[in-house]
């Protein structure tokens, strides 16, 4: 596999590189990183050994693939040498937002240019990433992909139109899930715990319940009903979700989510 360059060598291109170098599919003679004028490049070369250019063309001198890793603001201001100096190559955004006919503004020669929306569990490799293309992947492109991709945890293929929808579920899904666990460590203390305990059990559970989920790849609603007697304590507390209409409450919130994607992606 050619080389794949960085620009931008902050969070999710450290967990990229991270990822890549853990499952050992590349080594960091591999890649190569560009920050921007702070020091996250130094800082990821230092911390991970993979190289560092110079500039732009030092970048994409050796590289068969470009993953764009900055802010989306700073696409309009993007050295405009991007534009040659990716011919013939493979483009990667993890630019919230960004649509692929921008990322073809700024790179009208790659060879095909992918859309992603990762989420922050990728940090750890726990992610889920959605990700579509200007045209279909040849068959070397989609190996390029799926080793990328697959730094961050799953990799789900979309077309492009679904990618406001992705955003508002796994995109600010982490947030929800937080906000969840919050909520059940209070619920906790309420209840008469300490809060150190309630924590505990909050984190554990939403972690455990998700990996039996997983595993069991079932319907959460067959999990759900499994440990529900009738009349029982669960059935007692999931009865005061449905009073205050949680599963409307989860639907408001992706739906705000979605329209919110829409609009800041909007000329994007
Ligand atoms: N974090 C997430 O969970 C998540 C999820 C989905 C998508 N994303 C997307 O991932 C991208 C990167 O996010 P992040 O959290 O990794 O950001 P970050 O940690 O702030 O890193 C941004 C990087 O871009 C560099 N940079 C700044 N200005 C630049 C320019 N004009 N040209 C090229 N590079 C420049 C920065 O360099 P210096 O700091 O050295 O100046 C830094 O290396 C964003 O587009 C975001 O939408 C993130």
């Amino acid at each position: 596999m050619a080389k794949i360059a960085f620009l931008g060598s902050g969070n999710m291109a450290g967990a990229i590189v991270d990822g890549l170098l853990a499952q050992q599919t590349l080594t960091a003679a591999d890649l190569v990183c560009l920050g921007g004028a702070d020091d996250t490049a130094a800082k990821l070369q230092a911390r991970t050994g993979i190289a560092i250019a110079a500039d732009l063309p030092e970048l994409l001198a050796t590289a068969g693939t470009l993953v764009l890793a900055f802010k989306p603001q700073h696409l309009a201001s993007a050295d405009p040498r991007l534009a040659e100096l990716t011919r013939g190559k493979l483009v990667v955004s993890i630019l919230a937002g960004k649509k692929l006919a921008s990322l073809q503004r700024a790179c009208p020669h790659a060879r095909n240019v992918v859309r992603t929306m990762p989420n922050i569990p990728g940090q750890i490799g726990a992610g889920v990433t959605a990700w579509c293309s200007r045209e279909p992947l040849s068959a070397a492109d989609q190996t390029v992909v799926d080793t990328l991709l697959g730094a961050l945890g799953r990799v789900v293929a979309v077309p492009e139109s679904d990618l406001d929808a992705v955003t508002a579920v796994s995109g600010s899904g982490p947030a929800y899930v937080f906000e969840f666990a919050a909520a059940l460590r209070d619920a906790g203390v309420s209840a008469g715990l300490s809060r150190a305990v309630a924590e505990q059990l909050a984190v554990e559970t939403l972690l455990g319940s998700a990996r039996l989920l997983a595993r069991k790849q079932i319907d959460p609603e067959i999990l759900r009903d499994q440990v529900t007697s009738p009349n029982g304590t669960t059935f007692a507390g999931l009865q005061r979700m449905a009073a205050r209409d949680f599963r409307g409450l989860i639907k408001e919130t992706v739906l705000a989510a979605r329209n919110r994607s829409e609009e800041l992606s909007r000329d994007s």
